[in-house]
C-alpha cells in the first residue's frame, strides 16, 4: 500500500460517551464513576475524548461535575480531552479545568437551537466568536457542531443550504473542524449522500466529521456514506449511549463498538483495541443498569464471530 493510500485510511474516532452519552442519564452518575470511564476509554486506545460539558447545571444538571471530572481523571500522552462551552462562562470554567480542547455547538435548525440555547442560530454564532478567540489565544483549538443536519424534532426536514451556511460561519471564526450531527438518528445513506455531496463542493473532507445518532439504525450505513466522501474523523459512543435532552426519544450516537468493527474490517486503521473497548462498554452499562446493546460488543463479548 503506497504511503499516500496509508494515510486515506486512518480514522479518528471522537468518543462522546461521557458527555452525550451521559448528559442525557436521569440517574445520578458520580464523579468517580465518569473518572473511571474516561480513563479506561483512553486505556482502549481513544485518543479524543469528550469528557465533559461546560454548560449550565440547570439546563443539564448530568454534567454538573465536570470540572471534578476533568480534576480525577489520568490525563495519558497523546490522548485530548475535550468540552462544550455554549458561552464565555464555560469556557472559563473549562480553562480553569484544564481542558485540551473545547466544542462550541450550533443548529442548522432555528428551533433546535432555541430550545438548546435559549437563543436564534446568529445569537449562538455571536456568542461562540469571542469563545474561539479566547480559545485560540491560549492555543486551545475548537471543534464545532452542527445538529439538525437531516431532520429537526421540531422543524422536520432541514435544507443542505442551512447546514452549510452554518457550518461555513463555525470555520470561519476558527473552529478547525465541523461535526454534523443528525442529533435525532433520521437519516439514511441517501439523504446522507445528498448532503455530503452539497458539502464537499464547499468543504474539504478533512474539515467536516460525522455525528450519527443510531435512533433508526441508519448510523453504520451513513458512516459507510461518510467514508466514500472522504470523511475520517466520527463521533462515536461506547455501548451507544446518550442522546440530547432536547431531542426527545433520540437514541445515542453510533456505538463506538459497531464503528471500530466496520473500519477493522473495511481496512481502516483507528488504534483501538476492541476487546478492551468491549470490556468498557459491559462495564458502563452494568454501572448504569442497562443491557449491553452495542451490537458488535455483544457479538464479540459472547465470541460470536471470529
Ligand atoms: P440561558 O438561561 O439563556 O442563559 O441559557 P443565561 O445566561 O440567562 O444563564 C442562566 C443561568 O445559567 C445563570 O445562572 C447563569 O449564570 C448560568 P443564575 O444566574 O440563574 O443562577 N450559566 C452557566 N452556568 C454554568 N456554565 C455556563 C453557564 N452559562 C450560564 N456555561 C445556556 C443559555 C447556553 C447557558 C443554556 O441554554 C445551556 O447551558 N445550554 C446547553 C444545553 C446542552 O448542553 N445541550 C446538550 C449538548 S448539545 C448536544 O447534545 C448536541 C450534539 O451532541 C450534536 C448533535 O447530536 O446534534 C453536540
Ligand atoms: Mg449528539
Amino acid at each position: 500500500m503506497s504511503t499516500a493510500s496509508s494515510s486515506d485510511r486512518i480514522v479518528k474516532i471522537a468518543e462522546m460517551s461521557a458527555r452525550d452519552g451521559l448528559q442525557n442519564e436521569q440517574q445520578s452518575i458520580s464523579a468517580e464513576c465518569k473518572i473511571a470511564l474516561v480513563n479506561r476509554l483512553a486505556d482502549a486506545g481513544l485518543r479524543y475524548i469528550e469528557a465533559g460539558s461546560f454548560v449550565s447545571p440547570k439546563w443539564v444538571p448530568q454534567m454538573a461535575n465536570s470540572n471534578v471530572v476533568f480534576a480525577g481523571i489520568t490525563r495519558k500522552n497523546g490522548v485530548t480531552y475535550a468540552a462544550l462551552t455554549p458561552n464565555m462562562r464555560g469556557w472559563e470554567n473549562a480553562l480553569a479545568a484544564n481542558v485540551d480542547e473545547v466544542a462550541v455547538f450550533a443548529s442548522a435548525s432555528e428551533s433546535f437551537s432555541q430550545k438548546n440555547l435559549n437563543c436564534d442560530i446568529a445569537t449562538s454564532l455571536s456568542r461562540f466568536e469571542p469563545v474561539v478567540a479566547a480559545a485560540r489565544q491560549h492555543g486551545i483549538a475548537v471543534r464545532g457542531y452542527v445538529s439538525c443536519i437531516l431532520d429537526c424534532p421540531y422543524d422536520g426536514a432541514i435544507s443542505p443550504s442551512s447546514v452549510e451556511k452554518v457550518t461555513h460561519h463555525l470555520l470561519a471564526m476558527g473552529c478547525y473542524q465541523v461535526s454534523l450531527g443528525d442529533t435525532i438518528g433520521t437519516g439514511t445513506p441517501g439523504r446522507t449522500r445528498t448532503l455530503l455531496h452539497y458539502l464537499n463542493q464547499t468543504f474539504k473532507p478533512e474539515q467536516l466529521a460525522l455525528h450519527m445518532h443510531d435512533t433508526y439504525g441508519q448510523a453504520i450505513a451513513n458512516i459507510f456514506v461518510g467514508l466514500d466522501h472522504g470523511i475520517r474523523t466520527f463521533d462515536a459512543s461506547t455501548a451507544g449511549l446518550g442522546g440530547c435532552p432536547y431531542a426527545q426519544g433520540a437514541s445515542g450516537n453510533v456505538a463506538t463498538e459497531d464503528l471500530v468493527y466496520l473500519l477493522d474490517r473495511e481496512g481502516f486503521y483507528h488504534g483501538i483495541d476492541l476487546d478492551e473497548l468491549c470490556r468498557t462498554g459491559e462495564w458502563i452499562s452494568q454501572q448504569l443498569n442497562k443491557s449491553y446493546t452495542a451490537r458488535a460488543g455483544r457479538g464479540i463479548r459472547s465470541k460470536a464471530c471470529i
